[in-house]
């Protein structure tokens, strides 16, 4: 099928916005400039709906359906279930959120393993583990290709490691991880995986749950959306994270 680029052009509003004529924007990792669809849906909620939701009137009412129906529809881009979806701000944040809420998960001396190629939003906050107790255990990059090697993995992954954090897709290379075989590594050991999809999501919306891992998060506003992280957890995972919300959403950390 050949591509209609005047079709997809005319869905971006800035390619006929005149202070951006005679340039070109290929920053994708930072961002990108959002579709006519989003703009407007946005738009029209901030007119008519930005209330609180789920109160008795209609406005609010709305609102509320609205949001229920973002959550829906990203999980069925993704094939997962609405309350496994989460937002937040972005996905440097979502982590450092998650590391928090997983600490408590493990005892002290606990390892996890966190991958070389991964960008710092994916490995900072659990390297900052290293001052609360957790054994951090780097996967290193072959210094020549920059690719990680799923046999090196074998060798560090061991009954000790509860996580494995690497991104989908390296940001540096745009080499692809086999995140279904290295998911299916870490489980066999009991170790859950944390994947870092930002570099990946603009290209291609995953297949989550045939990729088998159990934390997947990537950025809105890198898919030409708003300026959100969207993070997956497995709901067999969710009950277990420590609540960092409001005390009163402790008994539904879906909504956390
Ligand atoms: C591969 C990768 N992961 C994570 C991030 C961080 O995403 P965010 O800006 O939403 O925190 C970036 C940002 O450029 C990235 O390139």
């Amino acid at each position: 099928m050949k591509l209609n680029v005047p079709f997809v052009r005319s869905q971006f509003p800035a390619f006929s916005e005149p202070t951006l004529k005679g340039w070109a924007f290929f920053e994708n990792a930072g961002g990108s400039y959002p579709c006519e669809q989003f703009i407007d849906r946005l738009t029209d909620f901030y007119r008519k709906n930005k209330v609180q939701p789920y109160y008795p009137y209609p406005a609010s009412q709305r609102a509320g359906e609205l949001m229920d129906s973002s959550y829906e529809r990203m999980a069925a881009y993704l094939n997962v279930t609405a309350s496994e979806i989460h937002y937040g701000p972005s996905t440097t944040l979502n982590v450092y959120v998650l590391a928090n809420a997983m600490r408590p998960m493990w005892k002290d001396g606990d390892e996890i393993v966190v991958s070389c190629q991964d960008h710092e939003a994916n490995a900072g906050a659990w390297r900052k583990l290293a001052t609360r107790g957790i054994k951090i255990i780097e996967w290193p990059v072959d210094p020549q290709t920059g690719v990680l090697d799923v046999q090196d993995l074998k060798g560090l992954i061991s009954n000790k490691t509860k996580m494995l954090a690497f991104p989908h897709c390296s940001n540096v290379i745009g080499h692809i991880n086999p995140v279904k075989e290295i998911s299916e590594i870490a489980h066999q050991h009991g170790a859950l995986c944390v994947v870092d999809g930002v570099a990946y999501a603009p290209h291609a919306l995953p297949d989550l749950k045939n990729l088998g891992a159990d934390i997947y998060l990537f950025s809105l506003y890198k898919t030409y959306g708003p300026h959100l992280g969207l993070m997956y957890v497995d709901k067999a995972l969710i009950g277990q994270l420590e609540n960092q919300s409001h005390f009163l959403k402790k008994a539904s950390p879906e909504i956390c």
